[in-house]
């Protein structure tokens, strides 16, 4: 497994008291059977509904990866670990099996699965494959605001931005715990690649707290970003 020291490439002070760590893995370096062991009963009976196959796989790696990252935290054994789902899906640690009241989040898109660290109050993260077969205007119509789309169209780099501003919004709606059940055509986010930038999103989505962004490169092909919700950060 990687991890992505993000203190390379953020100012997000490193004290004993505040951490934040990425770590990546390449499905195809992976086998199933390795993790099957680690899931829950409920995560088990999910993964054999999941079609294709390949989803199921998936899921099943990086399930028992998340567990295995989260047992350092904890202390417990990968198996035993409880992870808990909020009202949107977003999975969290209960407090009283999670002593450094750590917040994680997990995004997988191709063949790379991204899982952060923190015990910031909370953590979003999402991936996307630079994938050039979408019909990025169609989605960009439903998906970005009015101001996001006129910079798409202004821009000479088209499918690299999308994705930019496409994995910004939903590592922002992952960090407040909304998922899309949060209308992501209602917030625009301005691009800042590899810099950190204080990030203020409707009120109904943050209840007035700011979250910290950041776009990263996790591998050739693939864009990602991470939303900190920093206990500063008002
Ligand atoms: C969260 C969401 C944006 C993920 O989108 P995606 O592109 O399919 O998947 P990603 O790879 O980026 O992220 C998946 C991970 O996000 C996490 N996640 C799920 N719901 C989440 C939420 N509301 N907030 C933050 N993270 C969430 C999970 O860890 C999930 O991985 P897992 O299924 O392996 O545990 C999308 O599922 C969503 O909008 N969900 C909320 C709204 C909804 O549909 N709710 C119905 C279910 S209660």
């Amino acid at each position: 497994m990687q991890v992505i020291p993000w203190y390379v490439t953020s100012t997000i002070p490193q004290t004993n008291r505040e951490f934040v760590k990425v770590y990546s893995a390449y499905f195809s370096h992976k086998n199933e059977s390795d993790f099957f062991p680690l899931l829950s009963a409920e995560e088990t009976s999910q993964v054999s509904r999941l079609v294709p196959p390949e989803k199921s796989k998936q899921k099943v790696i990086s399930r028992g990866i998340l567990r295995q990252i989260l047992s350092r935290y904890t202390g417990d054994n990968p198996q035993r670990i409880k992870i808990n789902s909020g009202k949107n899906g977003k999975p969290f640690l209960e407090r009283r099996y999670n002593p450094l009241n750590i917040s994680f989040n997990v995004a997988h898109s191709g063949d790379i699965a991204l899982f952060a660290v923190s015990n910031f109050d909370s953590i979003g993260i999402d991936i996307e494959k630079l994938d050039t077969g979408k019909d990025l205007d169609s989605i960009a119509a439903i998906m970005f605001s009015m101001k996001e789309r006129e910079f798409l169209k202004n821009s000479t780099e088209k499918n690299d931005v999308f994705h930019q501003i496409w994995t910004l919004k939903e590592a922002i709606l992952k960090c407040y715990g909304y998922g899309f059940a949060y209308p992501s055509s209602e917030f625009s986010v301005v691009l800042n690649e590899g810099a950190e930038q204080i990030y203020t999103p409707p009120d109904d989505l943050s209840k007035g707290r700011n979250c910290t962004i950041m776009s990263f490169t996790p591998g050739e092909g693939y864009i990602a970003a991470i939303s900190i919700l920093k206990k500063d950060n008002f």
